[in-house]
């Protein structure tokens, strides 16, 4: 099975909310979903890590939908900072298993893959957070180990990418919590994520982590910034192509698009 994980297409029909995103970034993600609707052999699912929108209008997310048309497989996702719930669940309602409250979290199953997302949108922060309330529903979906591989989806990182100007819009509220609960589960478990718009991966608490990058901007490899923000670059965009042979072995490929 072939899943690739995206994230942060800020796409937006009037002006951008977001100074840095690129004036074409709905051409940038439509290239990016031409090249998964066209890889061989066929991807199976999207994992969508959030800021599926720049500034969440209605408008926005028709926006979105028409750029995801080309993509016939089932996409999972997380809202973003930039994204909107309302407009999100609207975008997914029937599509994914959006829970009763107002967040939208889910537990959901794809062929031999569990997927638990989450949603760390704190209203106006670039920062993340997860409740008490999403803790224990997540500390309960962990609490017996799977023998399916658990994919969590989450925008903010909950680890430091160690750009240090960054490193404020990972998940703040609730990390230590976050951090015992992955420490103690036994089964084979990845997190994704989104926001830094750069790609990389880490092992944090012993689990696998991936961070998808962002085709709206991409900020270069400054692990000696300083200051508030990194360089802006002009790199292709890499998405990442995990092949699931089994829950116990993953391969995760980088794919470059030309934007
Ligand atoms: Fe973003």
């Amino acid at each position: 099975m072939l899943i690739a994980h995206i994230s942060d297409f800020h796409v937006f029909v009037n002006a951008p909310e977001t100074s840095i995103v690129r004036p074409d970034a709905a051409d940038a993600a439509r290239k990016v979903v031409a090249d998964i609707a066209a890889f061989t052999p066929k991807i199976d699912a999207i994992m969508f890590t959030g800021d599926l929108t720049d500034g969440g209008s209605s408008e926005d997310y028709a926006l979105l939908a028409d750029i995801l048309a080309p993509i016939t497989v089932p996409i999972f996702v997380v809202p973003g900072n930039h994204d909107k719930r309302e407009g999100l669940r609207a975008a997914f309602k029937d599509q994914l298993p959006f829970g009763p409250g107002p967040l939208l979290n889910y537990e959901t199953h794809f062929e031999d893959v569990r997927i638990l997302a989450l949603d760390t949108l704190l209203d106006g922060q670039v920062e993340g957070r997860l409740d008490p309330d999403q803790l224990a529903w997540l500390e309960q979906k962990l609490a017996t180990p799977s023998r399916e591989l658990t994919l969590i989806l989450m925008h903010h990182p909950a680890f430091p990418s160690t750009i240090a100007p960054l490193d404020h819009m990972a998940l703040q509220d609730g990390r230590d919590a976050f951090a015992r609960l992955i420490n103690a589960y036994q089964g084979p478990l990845c997190i994704l994520s989104g926001h830094i718009h750069r790609p990389f991966q880490a092992i944090w608490n012993g689990v696998f982590c991936a961070v998808g990058g962002g085709p709206a901007f991409q900020h270069g490899l400054g692990l000696d910034a300083v200051g508030s923000e990194p360089s802006i670059v002009n790199e292709p965009y890499a998405y990442f192509i995990h092949r699931i042979l089994d829950a116990e072995t993953v391969s995760i490929h980088t794919r470059y698009v030309e934007l």
